[in-house]
């Protein structure tokens, strides 16, 4: 049997066992170090913002994101349906309410339109809040998602925070190096969060940084990542605050695995060339492309089969997983959550067609050519 290939794995390249080293040989290997100011440096750099503070994961980052927008129990935030769970939890850590909002089918990113929709029809401004008419609960923040590599359509969210008094914070964990209309995402909304989770573009063996641009906000982020405590010699804390530090070890696999993240995107993008143009000579194939508005680091090649082809998604993963292609499938629509059933939806139609013809194919940084081929010719071969 060949061997098996699969969904997307580091490709750990470069200086990752030297600068661990240097962690043993100096004695830093905790939550302090040298490597965690320099991976935040480096990161709020390639991004764009003025500061970055690291987390111990990419949820820790959206807790707190949510903390600084000032979101409080009861509040309900705009959270796309197609999304990883930590999206929606995070909301819920803070003691919010997820409110769903269906795909906009180019980017399967939040449909700023039916969010605008929402808002209009659904909520009214009081006392400068938005109010949902029929919950009664306030609207405080939009957390759009660039799903997969993809950036969302920030503009006209961004107008709706303009328009209604709520602010944005991007979650950015699935898109690390990706653009939107030129600019790299994560550094647009009051905070933008990443991940360096395991199969992320770029991985730290788990980890998350939080941006933002507010030196106040920065300060406060800070604060509460390190369990609030005041700036003394002694242990003083006036509010509940996180043990949502990263350590020095993983910052330093973060910051060796930053100074690759270009060729990454790289190898990211010619797998996506690679798949696009073996698939549509195939046919009954639709990838996620490029909107017009993104440059996409494609981090997890996702397409849309055709169930007349391809008959159930679902029963072609678990074949192709049989024979060690590891397919996945996109994520679980979260307003169909167990966990989330009594939470909000608005007019979800797209989201739920993408999960039922949708599937994620292997797409590691490293895959090669013939894993590649390998990939395309069981396609060709589930074809009825
Ligand atoms: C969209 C999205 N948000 C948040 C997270 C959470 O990141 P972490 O696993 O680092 O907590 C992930 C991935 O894991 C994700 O895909």
């Amino acid at each position: 049997m060949n061997p098996p290939i699969p969904n997307a794995v580091p490709y750990l390249g470069g200086n990752e066992w030297t600068y661990l080293k240097e962690c043993l040989d100096t004695n830093w290997v905790s939550s302090v170090g040298p490597f965690v100011e320099r991976f935040e440096r480096e990161m709020a750099a390639y991004v764009g913002a003025s500061h970055a503070i690291a987390t111990v994961n990419g949820t820790a980052a959206l807790h707190v994101a949510l903390l600084l927008a000032g979101v409080e129990p009861g509040d309900e935030v705009l959270v796309p349906a197609l999304t990883f769970i930590a999206t929606a939890n995070a909301v819920k850590y803070c003691g919010g309410v997820p409110v769903f909002m269906d795909s906009e089918p180019r980017s399967w990113a939040m449909d700023p339109e039916k969010a605008a929709e929402f808002l209009t029809r659904e909520c009214r401004v009081e006392g400068g809040r938005v109010v949902n008419r029929t919950s009664g609960r306030t609207v405080r923040a939009i957390l759009p998602v660039h799903l997969y590599g993809h950036p969302a359509d920030l503009d006209p969210l961004l107008e709706l925070c303009n328009r209604f008094p709520l602010v944005l914070i991007e979650d950015a964990a699935e898109a690390l190096g990706a653009e939107y209309k030129g600019r790299r995402v994560g550094a647009r909304g009051l905070a933008g969060c990443l991940s360096f989770n395991g199969n992320k573009i770029i991985t730290a063996g788990g980890g998350g940084m939080i941006l933002v641009d507010d030196a106040g906000l920065a300060h406060r982020g800070r604060s509460l990542t390190t369990q609030a405590r005041e700036e003394s010699s002694e242990f003083v804390h006036r509010e509940v605050g996180f043990n949502y530090r990263l350590t020095n070890l993983q910052a330093a696999l973060g910051v060796a695995q930053l100074e690759q993240l270009d060729r990454f995107i790289e190898a990211k993008r010619q797998t996506a060339r690679a798949y696009a143009e073996a698939l549509g000579r195939l046919g009954s194939a639709e990838p996620l492309g490029e909107a017009p508005w993104a440059f996409s680091t494609f981090w997890m090649y996702s397409v849309l089969l055709d169930p007349a082809c391809y008959g159930d998604v679902r029963r072609l993963i678990a074949a192709a997983n049989g024979e060690g292609i590891h397919f996945r499938p996109l994520w679980y629509p979260l307003h169909r959550q167990p966990i989330f059933a009594g939470s909000p939806a608005y007019r979800i139609e797209v989201a739920d067609r993408l999960y039922e013809r949708g599937v994620s194919l292997p797409c590691s940084v490293g895959i090669t050519a013939e894993e590649r081929d390998r990939v395309v010719a069981f396609l060709a071969g589930a074809r009825r």
